[in-house]
C-alpha cells in the first residue's frame, strides 16, 4: 500500500500512486463537520418499523442522525446560520420553526425546551428569499416514534460556499422531537423518494400523495452550481475518551462539493453502482435499469465480510446502506454471529438490541468489508464502540450488530465504524459510489 498524498501536485510526481483515484475531482466545496455523541441505537428501531410497511405509508424517510451518533455541519438557511445533522440516510434539509409547539411522543403539548433543539430556529418572516408552499405539508416521522410536521417553502441554502437558491425545506412547527440542544435541524442528501412533502393542508387524510422534490445537492448539480456530481464524507474518529465522555467534539471530519475530500487515503478504491428500489415493493432492490426503479438510500452489494472463519458463513448481502447517521455497522445474523465469536473475552449478545457488548479493554478482531472487488478494512479501534447507561456509567458494545437475517426487504447499514475508515464519495447523478481506503490515523 502506497499512501496517496493529500494534494494532486503530489499526485503529478508520482502518478502511479494516484492512479486510484483519477476519476475522482478534487473538491471545489469543503465544509468541518463537528461531532456531538449521545449515541443512541434508534436508527434500528426506526429501519425495523419501514419493513412490512407498504410503502408511501405513514412512516417515510428516516432521520438516523438524530438518534444515533451525530456528525453536524454549519448551513445558512435565508442568511442565517443553522447547525444540523448530516444524514446520508434522509433526504429533507429542515429547521425548526421559530415558536414551535413540543409535543411527546403521544401527541401530548409540553414545554418547547422538552425538545432539546439547539439555540437557533428559523423564522420566515425574516427571510427576505423565503416563499412558502401552500397548500402542503411537510411531514416526516419516525419508526422510534419522533415526527415533526408544518410548512414547507423555497429559501437559499448555503453549506461550506456552495449555495444553492430557491431549494425546497421543511419548517415544522409541531415537533415531536429527542434533541440534544445543539442540532437545530437536519441535512438531507439522500434521493428524492425519500422526501418528505404531501399534497394536504390536513394530515388526518394520511400521507398518500408525496410530491417528491430535489434534495439540496441534486438541486446544486441542477443548478449548475458544482463542476462534478460528487459530494464527499470523511467522519473522523473521535477518541475513546471523546466518545464516552465529551458532548461535543469540535472538528471530525469534511464535507466536501463537486469532487472528494483532500485526506491522505491509499490506493485501495472501488466505485459501485448504487442499488434501486423496485416500485411499490417494500425495499426490494433491482438494477437501476429496471422498469420504473428509483433509488432511495445509498444502499449497495455487500460481495462478502472477511474475518477469521469468515469463509463458513455467508457474508454476501445485497440490499446495506452507507449512513452517516447510524453509529454501528448492523450486519446480517450469520456475520454477526461469527465475528462477534472471536472477541475475547466473548462478546454477549442482548437479543432487545441485537448488540453484542464486549469488554471495553478488548482488541476487537480484524474485520474487512469487500466491495466491488476490492477489501477495505476496518481498525480495530473502530470495533470497540462505548456506550453510556442513562446514569452516565461507561460500557462497550462491539462495532458490529445483528440486524436479523439476509431475507429480501432485509436492509443491514454500514454505520460510523465503517465510514470511519474510508472516504464515502457519492454521485447521486450515476448511481455510483466510490469508497477509498484512507490512510490509518
Ligand atoms: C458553526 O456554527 C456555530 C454556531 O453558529 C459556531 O459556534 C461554530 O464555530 C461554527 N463551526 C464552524 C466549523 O464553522
Ligand atoms: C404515552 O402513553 C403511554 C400509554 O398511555 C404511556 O405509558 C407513556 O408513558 C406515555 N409517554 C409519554 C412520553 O407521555
Ligand atoms: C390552496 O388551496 C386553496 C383552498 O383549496 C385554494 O383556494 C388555493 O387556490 C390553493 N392555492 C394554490 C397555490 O394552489
Ligand atoms: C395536489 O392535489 C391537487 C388536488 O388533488 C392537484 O390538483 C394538484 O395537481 C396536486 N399537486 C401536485 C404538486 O401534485
Ligand atoms: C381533515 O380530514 C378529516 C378526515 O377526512 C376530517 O374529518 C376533518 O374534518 C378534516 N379537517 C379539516 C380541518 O378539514
Ligand atoms: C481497562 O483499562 C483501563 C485503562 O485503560 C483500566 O483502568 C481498567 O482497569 C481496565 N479494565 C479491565 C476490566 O481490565
Ligand atoms: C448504571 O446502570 C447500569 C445498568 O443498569 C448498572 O449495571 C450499573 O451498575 C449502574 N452504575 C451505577 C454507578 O449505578
Ligand atoms: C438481492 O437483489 C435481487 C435483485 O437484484 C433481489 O431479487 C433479491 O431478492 C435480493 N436478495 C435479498 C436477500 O435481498
Amino acid at each position: 500500500m502506497h499512501i496517496v498524498a493529500l494534494f494532486s501536485v503530489f499526485c503529478l510526481l508520482n502518478s502511479a500512486v494516484c492512479a486510484g483515484r483519477a476519476d475522482l475531482p478534487d473538491a471545489a466545496f469543503t465544509v468541518p463537520l463537528t461531532g456531538k455523541t449521545p449515541r443512541r441505537q434508534s436508527k434500528r428501531e426506526a429501519l425495523a418499523a419501514l419493513r412490512g410497511l407498504p410503502r408511501k405509508s405513514d412512516t417515510v424517510g428516516l432521520d438516523g442522525a438524530a438518534f444515533d451518533d451525530e456528525y453536524l455541519v454549519n448551513i445558512t438557511v435565508g442568511g442565517k446560520n443553522f447547525q444540523v445533522i448530516l444524514d446520508t440516510g434522509s433526504s429533507d434539509t429542515w429547521v425548526a420553526h421559530e415558536g414551535f409547539s413540543c409535543l411527546d411522543l403521544n401527541g401530548t403539548s409540553v414545554p418547547a425546551s422538552t425538545c432539546d433543539f439547539g439555540p437557533a430556529q428559523f423564522n420566515p418572516e425574516e427571510s427576505a428569499t423565503f416563499r412558502l408552499y401552500p397548500n402542503v405539508t411537510f411531514y416526516v416521522r419516525y419508526g422510534s416514534g419522533e415526527f415533526l410536521s408544518g410548512p414547507t417553502g423555497f429559501d437559499t441554502v448555503a453549506v461550506g460556499g456552495l449555495s444553492v437558491t430557491q431549494q425546497e425545506i421543511g419548517v415544522p412547527n409541531l415537533n415531536a422531537f429527542l434533541g440534544d440542544g445543539v442540532s437545530e435541524g437536519v441535512f438531507g442528501l439522500a434521493f428524492p423518494g425519500l422526501t418528505s412533502v404531501w399534497n394536504t393542508t390536513n394530515l388526518t387524510e394520511g400521507t398518500r400523495n408525496q410530491i417528491p422534490y430535489s434534495p439540496f445537492f441534486l438541486s446544486a448539480v441542477h443548478q449548475n452550481k458544482v463542476k462534478n456530481p460528487f459530494f464527499s464524507i470523511s467522519i473522523d474518529r473521535p477518541t475513546f475518551d471523546e466518545q464516552a465522555h465529551d458532548p461535543f467534539d469540535p472538528s471530525l471530519g469534511s464535507l466536501a462539493f463537486g469532487g472528494i475530500v483532500p485526506v491522505p487515503v491509499l490506493d485501495t478504491v472501488a466505485t459501485v453502482p448504487i442499488q434501486a428500489y423496485a416500485p411499490n415493493a417494500n425495499q426490494i432492490p433491482v438494477p437501476s435499469s429496471a422498469a420504473g426503479a428509483k433509488f432511495e438510500w445509498y444502499a449497495i452489494d455487500i460481495d462478502s465480510y472477511t474475518f477469521s472463519g469468515s469463509g463458513d458463513v455467508v457474508t454476501k448481502n445485497n440490499n446495506t446502506i452507507l449512513d452517516s447517521g447510524t453509529t454501528l455497522n448492523w450486519v446480517p445474523t450469520a456475520v454477526a454471529e461469527a465475528y462477534n465469536a472471536l472477541f475475547s473475552p466473548a462478546a454477549t449478545l442482548d437479543p432487545s438490541t441485537g448488540m453484542y457488548v464486549v469488554d471495553c479493554n478488548s482488541t476487537a478482531p480484524d474485520f474487512s468489508v469487500v466491495v466491488g472487488a476490492t477489501s477495505f478494512a476496518i481498525d480495530p479501534q473502530d470495533q470497540v464502540v462505548p456506550l453510556r447507561y442513562s446514569n452516565g456509567t461507561v460500557y462497550c458494545v462491539s462495532g458490529t450488530g445483528d440486524e436479523g437475517p439476509d431475507v429480501p426487504g432485509n436492509l443491514f447499514i454500514l454505520g460510523d465504524v465503517f465510514l470511519h475508515n474510508v472516504v464515502a464519495t457519492y454521485n447521486p447523478i450515476d448511481g455510483e459510489v466510490t469508497l477509498t481506503q484512507r490512510a490509518p490515523y
